[in-house]
C-alpha cells in the first residue's frame, strides 16, 4: 500500500531520534568538575557549623556530650554525596568517610574516637586537597 513506505520512514525517523541524543547518557555521576553547585554551599554550611563553630574541635579533645556529637554526625552525613569543585572525588569520598565514620565512633562512644575524630578533622590536609 502507499502508507507503508511512509509509516515505515516515520518509525525509522522516530527510532533515529530516540537512539540519536547523546545528551541523554550524561549521568549525574560522581565526577567533580561539574559538581553539583548546591554541594559548594552542602560543604559551606557544614564548615561553618561543624568546623568554624568549634564543634568538632570540642568532640575531638572529648569535651562534647552526645547531643554535640550527634549533631556533628548529623553533619558529616550531609557531606555525603557531594563533589568539592577541586581535587579528586575518590579522594573526598575517602574523608567524608573517615569523617562519618569517627563521629559516629563518638556517637557510640567507642573507645579512641577522640583521636580518630583528630585525625579525619585535619583542616589544612583536606583543604590543601579540596578548597582553593
Ligand atoms: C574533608 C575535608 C575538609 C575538612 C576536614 C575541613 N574542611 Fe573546611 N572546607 C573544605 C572544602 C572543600 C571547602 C570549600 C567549600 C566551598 O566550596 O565553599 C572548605 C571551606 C571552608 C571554609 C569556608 C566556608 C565558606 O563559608 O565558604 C571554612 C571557614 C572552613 N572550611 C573551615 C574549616 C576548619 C576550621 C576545619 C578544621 C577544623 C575544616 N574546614 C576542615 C573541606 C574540608
Amino acid at each position: 500500500m502507499i502508507h507503508y513506505p511512509l509509516v515505515s520512514s516515520l518509525l525509522l525517523g522516530l527510532s533515529l531520534l530516540l537512539a540519536a541524543p547523546p545528551s541523554a547518557k550524561a549521568p549525574a555521576g560522581p565526577s567533580n568538575a561539574a559538581a553539583d553547585p548546591s554541594s559548594d554551599e552542602v560543604i559551606a554550611e557544614v564548615m561553618q557549623e561543624g568546623m568554624t563553630s568549634g564543634l568538632a574541635k570540642r568532640v575531638a579533645k572529648g569535651e562534647e556530650p552526645v547531643e554535640g556529637r550527634r549533631e556533628l554526625l548529623e553533619l558529616f552525613q550531609r557531606l555525603e554525596g557531594t563533589s568539592p569543585s577541586i581535587g579528586h572525588q575518590a579522594d573526598w569520598d575517602k574523608r567524608v568517610k573517615a569523617l562519618v565514620a569517627a563521629a559516629e565512633d563518638a556517637v557510640d562512644d567507642k573507645e579512641g574516637y577522640a583521636k580518630r575524630l583528630r585525625k579525619a578533622v585535619n583542616c589544612g590536609a583536606c583543604h590543601k586537597a579540596h578548597r582553593e
